[in-house]
């Protein structure tokens, strides 16, 4: 697997995996799609002030740093839980330019925090923010039943990697969020959408970030309320 870091449009780096060519985030912005999908369109619609987040694919850790800092902008207090099969070198992490390109103080301090705390230990990032970093293929991952109020989904792209967007692995998502938890991703193909609603969520098609059509939120609802809407 060979990668090379990116610039996007909007100035921040990413990842191009070159033997794919596929990328860690959009070409028209890496800063800019996380901020929407993730953030705009998760983060901010969870109403308690306490709560947990899984996210599916760390890679550069960009969620994680947009998601550290907001917890401590906003006063919340997440529990945070990032899989990735697959870590980058220190020599990657070196070449990402997210600490200069977030405009906001704390961004070094808790990118580096990020990035130097152990795998497989819950580790405070900052006073509003808690992490642990799971080295692990997610289809090998036992994840405790009702854990999570949001899962951030960020796995390669369906073309790359239909294994992860399957039924089976929706199905194990959906076990592992709390009543009334939610699901985002960056994708909307129509398998996706299908293998969602088959595992039991309710599927909510949502505008992308500039460059993308579309995006998904997915939310867990009880099997009454699905039957009957
Ligand atoms: C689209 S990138 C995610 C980008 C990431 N969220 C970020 O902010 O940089 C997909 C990530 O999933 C990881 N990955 C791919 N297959 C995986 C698997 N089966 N289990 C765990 N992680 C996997 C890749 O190594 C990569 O870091």
């Amino acid at each position: 697997m060979k990668r090379k870091i990116i610039i996007t449009s909007d100035g921040s780096s990413s990842i191009l995996m070159e033997d794919m060519d596929e990328t860690y985030h959009s070409v028209h912005g890496a800063v800019q799609e996380a901020n929407h999908v993730y953030l705009k369109e998760g983060l901010h619609q969870i109403s308690k002030r306490q709560f947990s987040i899984l996210e599916m694919g760390f890679g550069t850790g960009l969620n994680t740093l947009l998601t550290a800092l907001e917890a401590e902008k906003l006063q919340l207090s997440i529990q945070y839980h990032a899989v990735e099969g697959f870590p980058l070198t220190a020599e990657e992490i070196q070449l990402l330019n997210y600490p200069v390109q977030l405009d906001d103080p704390n961004a070094i301090r808790d990118f580096t925090r990020i990035h130097q705390t152990d795998w497989e230990v819950e580790m405070p990032i900052n006073s509003c923010f808690s992490l642990k970093k799971v080295r692990s293929l997610f289809e090998e991952l036992q994840l405790l039943p009702q854990s999570y109020d949001l899962i951030y989904f960020d796995a390669f792209g369906y073309p790359y990697q239909p294994e992860l967007w399957s039924e089976e692995i929706f199905i194990k998502m959906y076990e592992s969020l709390k009543p009334n938890g939610i699901l985002v991703t960056y994708a909307c193909r129509g398998a996706i959408k299908q293998n969602m609603r088959a595992a039991g969520f309710k599927v909510e098609r949502l505008a992308g970030p500039p460059g993308k059509r579309q995006m998904i939120r997915a939310h867990k609802i009880s099997k009454e309320t699905a039957l009957n809407s």
